[in-house]
């Protein structure tokens, strides 16, 4: 997860590639002495080059960090590791490509816009990338002297501090007898071993954004919570209205009106919201393995396709009866829609350049999550209906009165009306082709996605439309989400010009909107 720079860390291609935005251009490459290097010029003024010392992440995508004047900074362009691209941080969060922020007591690589997310390492990523993290700020010089007892997510991050463990078990005879009573291990936190909430605790520390009373003492002295210590001894999760400095707005963006998680690294405050975990004994581990299943999610063995019921069933065994279980979720058994997770888990949080599922297990309610202003279950697969249709549609299928829903647009307009995570979350939806479609379908969302990726202020949800186009099979190469509006708007001009097979063409008067604009802008089209 956090690294020193070496050629075994680094996964991105530091061969002379190029990136541009924001006015700067920013190149990879090698120095003379081999080293990694990034270097920034802005048009027509200064150019930096600084060397990378330290990687974050090796999964979806990876970080560079730089060390000025001894402290660690985020430099502004990442690699994307299943795209194998590189592409400015401004693309990576939900931000417009145009807000900047104030560059005060920040180094400065490309200036502007484009160092939107430098950001301090030693005082923030290391709390949850590393373990044992200690900021050491010296409170005098305000200068930081971080360690931590392992760069990345390592052993000692989940089982807590284990040299007494190692220094104990050096001697075979206690192996042996412990083997032999198949006891735990005073010696080594085990979480399977912990209370389901201590054991959330675990994973909290990391995937659930907290807050101290008091910071000061984290900054100096490090973080102290060890694996199996009550997490709220130390922190609070942060809440829609956990107040930042007296101001109880400060969080909500991270949260839906109804304040369930939008945002990653709120995993934890989901399971907190759960009746399952509230009246029965869920924890993390209950669905996830560390030590088992595949890296991807991170699910234990075997809870992939039909099988990913069981993570419910074991408790809620009454619908571990195939034939109950049809009654319950008027689906086909076999369908996308019969599985538990599509209905109580929606994928409505945002995070890493992806969307993913809530972690708040709840009843699916479309009539409250549009009063809530927040996208619903049955049209995250139900794409193209709205959530006036799902709530008719459930009262339909399993009873009671329809209520009154007031006209909310579904993920195809939301796409273009909503706040930057609907946005974001419809576009996903748009791309998942949970429900099969026929042509007119197909060819509306192809449609929407294009107008999305021409259009959107949000370079994140213009990745997120790109990355739905192509998986509803139309034509998405030659578009970058992070190109300028101009260049962006004639790539989507040119793909919707293309033949696209199996309906992955727009409408016809789509094509003739996307092009009167870019016509309008004076674009070169250049087919
Ligand atoms: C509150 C804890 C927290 C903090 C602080 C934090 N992260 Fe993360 N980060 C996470 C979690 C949790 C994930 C995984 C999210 C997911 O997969 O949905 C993640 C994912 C990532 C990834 C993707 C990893 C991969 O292998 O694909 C990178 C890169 C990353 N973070 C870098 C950073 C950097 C750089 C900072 C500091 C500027 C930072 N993070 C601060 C919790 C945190
Ligand atoms: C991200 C958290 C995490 C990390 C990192 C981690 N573990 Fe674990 N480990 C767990 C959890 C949770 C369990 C409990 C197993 C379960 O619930 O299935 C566990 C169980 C174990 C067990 C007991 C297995 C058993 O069959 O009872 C051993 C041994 C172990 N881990 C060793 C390690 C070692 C060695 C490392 C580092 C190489 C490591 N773990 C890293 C979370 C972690
Ligand atoms: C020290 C901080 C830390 C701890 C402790 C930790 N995690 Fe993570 N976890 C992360 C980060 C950062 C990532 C992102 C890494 C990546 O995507 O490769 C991650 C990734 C994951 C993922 C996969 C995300 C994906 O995008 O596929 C799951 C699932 C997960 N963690 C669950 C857990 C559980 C369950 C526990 C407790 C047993 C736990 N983690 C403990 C920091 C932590
Ligand atoms: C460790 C046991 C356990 C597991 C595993 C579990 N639940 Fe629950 N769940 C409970 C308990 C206990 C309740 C509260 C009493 C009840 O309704 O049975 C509950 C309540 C619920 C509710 C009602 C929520 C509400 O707000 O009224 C839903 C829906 C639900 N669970 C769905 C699921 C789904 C879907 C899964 C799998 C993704 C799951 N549960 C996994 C124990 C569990
Ligand atoms: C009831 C089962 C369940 C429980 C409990 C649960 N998760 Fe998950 N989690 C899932 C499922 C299902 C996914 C989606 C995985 C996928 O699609 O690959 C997921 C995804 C994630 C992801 C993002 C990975 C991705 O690919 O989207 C992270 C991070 C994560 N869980 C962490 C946690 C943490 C931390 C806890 C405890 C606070 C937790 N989970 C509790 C079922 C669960
Ligand atoms: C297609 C959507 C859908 C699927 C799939 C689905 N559910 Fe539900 N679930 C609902 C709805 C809707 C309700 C509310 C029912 C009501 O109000 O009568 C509900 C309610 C529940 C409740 C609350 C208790 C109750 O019966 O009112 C539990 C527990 C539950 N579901 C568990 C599960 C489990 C476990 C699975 C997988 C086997 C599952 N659900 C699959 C839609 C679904
Ligand atoms: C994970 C994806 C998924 C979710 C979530 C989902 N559905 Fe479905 N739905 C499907 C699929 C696939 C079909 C077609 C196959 C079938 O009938 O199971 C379908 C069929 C239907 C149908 C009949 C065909 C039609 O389109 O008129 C209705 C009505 C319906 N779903 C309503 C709902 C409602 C209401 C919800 C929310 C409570 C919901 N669905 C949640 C995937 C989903």
């Amino acid at each position: 997860m956090t690294a020193e720079a070496t050629p075994a860390s680094v996964l991105g291609a530091f061969d002379g590639a190029t990136v541009r935005s924001g006015g700067v251009v920013a190149r990879m490459d090698r120095d003379g002495a081999g080293r990694f290097r990034m270097t920034f010029s802005r048009d027509g003024g200064a150019t930096r080059s600084v060397t990378v010392a330290r990687t974050v992440g090796s999964h979806r995508y990876q970080q560079y960090l730089a060390k000025v004047a001894g402290t660690y900074w985020r430099l502004p362009v990442a690699w994307h590791v299943e795209e194998r691209r590189w592409f400015p941080m401004t693309g990576a969060f939900l931000f417009s490509d145009d807000r900047e922020t104030s560059a005060v007591g920040r180094p400065v690589f490309g200036g502007g816009v484009f160092d939107r997310h430098v950001t301090r390492w030693n005082d923030n990523c290391v709390f949850c990338h590393n373990v044992g993290p200690n900021p050491r700020l010296d409170t005098v010089t305000g200068g930081f002297d971080t360690t931590t007892a392992e760069l990345g997510i390592a052993c000692e991050a989940c089982h807590g501090p284990g040299a007494a463990h190692v220094r104990a078990n050096a001697d075979p005879f206690r192996r042996l007898w412990l083997w032999a009573r198949d006891t735990s291990d005073p010696t080594i936190v085990n979480p399977a071993r912990l209370s389901p909430a201590r054991a959330a605790d675990v994973c909290g520390r990391c995937h659930g954004q907290r807050l101290a009373a008091d910071v000061g003492p984290f900054m100096a002295h490090g973080d102290p919570f060890v694996p199996g210590d009550d997490l709220a001894l130390t922190t609070e999760p942060l809440w829609r209205d956990t107040p930042l400095a007296g101001a109880r707005a400060a969080f909500a963006p991270r949260f839906w009106a109804d304040g369930t998680p939008r945002l990653t690294a709120y995993e934890y405050q989901g399971l907190l919201q759960s009746r399952c975990a509230q009246e029965g004994s869920l924890t993390c581990t209950t669905c996830h393995g560390m030590h088992e299943g595949e890296p991807r999610g991170q699910l234990r063995a075997g809870l992939r396709g039909t099988a990913a019921d069981r993570m419910c069933t074991r408790c809620h065994t009454t619908l571990a009866d195939g034939a109950a279980a049809a009654r319950h979720t008027h689906h086909e058994a076999a369908s996308a829609g019969a599985r538990c997770v599509g209905c109580h888990m929606p994928r409505v949080v945002y995070g890493v350049l992806d969307v993913h599922r809530s972690h708040r297990i709840e009843v699916p309610d479309p009539a409250r999550a549009a009063a809530a202003g927040r996208p619903d279950a049955c049209t995250g697969c139900h794409a193209g209906e709205t959530p006036v249709w799902a709530a008719r549609m459930r009262a339909r299928l399993w009873g009671g009165k329809a209520p009154r829903v007031p006209e909310t647009p579904g993920p195809l307009e939301a796409l273009f009306s909503g706040d930057s995570v609907t946005r974001a979350v419809s576009a996903d939806a748009l791309g998942r082709e949970q429900v099969p479609l026929g042509p007119g379908a197909r060819a509306a969302r192809v449609g929407a996605l294009l107008e999305a990726m021409a259009g959107d202020d949000y370079p994140a949800v213009r990745h997120l439309a790109w990355r739905a186009l192509g998986r509803l099979g139309g034509d998405a190469a030659g578009y970058d989400p992070s190109a300028d509006g101009r260049a962006r708007r004639a790539a989507v001009v040119r793909l919707s010009a293309r033949p696209g097979g199996g309906g992955t063409k727009p409408a016809p008067e789509v094509v003739a909107r996307l092009r009167a604009r870019a016509v309008g802008e004076d674009v070169e089209i250049g087919e």
